[in-house]
């Protein structure tokens, strides 16, 4: 075999490795090869955690990983009862926490002339912070071409705007420091992009945006970045899902199928896992998407033959197990 053939027959195995290696994982190799040689999640003991959006979802499962692991927790959402409810999980599943270790913080991340109140009794109350994750947001379904501007607008401002406000608040404080940790709760869906969901994928897209700037930034000072992007996840959050009208929420129950569908709980482990390890970006879905977003990062013809071959409806199963939606057709069927 001459050298050419050679090159040729290394980059197919390479190439291979990569299509069927994710088959086994539930995540991407990086974060993969740390969960098993990595720092351990209990590496983030003590550490102050802000989460916005711990309430419910991903967010409400991060938020028991990281106090069974022994972090000091700030929950912020809009609903007291439920942020008292995961409170009260917490203090049963790590019981060396005291309730003042967790402090319920209720935030609607939209009023930016509370987060600077807000901040300032967390330094109040811990005397420092550590981390913020930014978790809040809403998804969406909808036709592309039936998304009204007041919806961009409205989900901009959650999914976009009121993180980015509070980041920089936080920034400040985070250099002053010279230490600091940014959790971004992304999607897939921000990198890839993913089908009856503009607004939230333009969310999602800008958020790395925003974050990729940060990063360069601040590559001589001690500050992290982690960009956590869930693949399909079982959580209720259809139920609240933005459409294309304003005022309306999508409504529909998610599908919890086990065989696409990543449970909330695995998710937000490795989501700690990421953290611990200060993992930039980390990918966290099944095969099938897992092996797409690979494709699109890493061989972006071949995956947009792919995704071409695959079509909008598979791509829909992928993600939401069902299809609800069809093109150029009517929105619901
Ligand atoms: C950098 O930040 C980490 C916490 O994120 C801290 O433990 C470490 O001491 C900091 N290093 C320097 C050089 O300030
Ligand atoms: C989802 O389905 C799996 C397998 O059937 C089950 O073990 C799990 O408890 C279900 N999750 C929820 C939240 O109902």
């Amino acid at each position: 075999m001459d050298l050419i053939a050679i090159v040729g027959l290394m980059t197919i195995i390479y190439t291979l490795v990569y299509m069927i290696f994710p088959w086994f994982l539930d995540c991407d190799f990086n974060l993969a090869f740390h969960e098993r040689f990595g720092k351990p999640i209990s590496s983030l003991k003590d550490k102050v955690v802000w989460i916005i959006g711990a309430s419910s979802g991903i967010g409400e499962h991060l938020v028991y990983v990281l106090a069974e692991n022994g972090c000091k927790l700030i929950l912020s959402a809009r609903r007291e009862t439920e942020l008292e409810r995961v409170k009260n999980n917490c203090l049963q599943r790590n019981a060396n926490l005291k309730s003042c270790d967790i402090e319920v913080l209720v935030l609607d991340i939209r009023d930016l002339d509370k987060h600077e109140p807000a901040f300032n009794s967390i330094i109040a109350k811990f005397g420092k912070l550590d981390i913020l994750v930014n978790n809040a947001g809403q998804s969406q379904r909808s036709l592309w071409e039936n998304i009204e501007i007041s919806v961009d607008r409205e989900m901009f401002d959650l999914n976009v705007f009121s993180p980015i406000a509070l980041s920089r608040l936080v920034a400040k404080y985070f250099f002053k420091m010279n230490a600091g940790h940014f959790v971004v709760t992304s999607s897939i869906a921000g990198i890839v992009g993913a089908p009856f969901s503009a607004t939230y994928c333009a969310n999602k897209f800008a958020l790395h945006g925003y974050y990729k700037t940060l990063g360069i930034e601040t590559l001589d000072k001690n500050i992290s970045i982690t960009m956590a992007c869930p693949g399909p996840v079982y959580t209720d959050f259809l139920a609240k899902a933005f459409t294309g009208k304003s005022n309306e929420v999508y409504g529909e129950k998610t599908k919890n199928d086990t065989k696409n569908k990543m449970s909330a709980e695995r998710c937000a482990t490795l989501m700690g896992i990421g953290i611990a390890n200060k993992l930039l970006e980390v990918w966290i879905c099944k095969r099938f998407v897992l092996q797409l977003v690979y494709l699109n990062i890493y061989y972006p013809n071949v995956g947009q033959w792919i995704t071409k071959k695959i079509g909008t409806k598979f791509l829909q199963y992928l993600r939401d197990s069902e299809v609800k939606i069809k093109t150029n057709t009517k929105e619901k069927q």
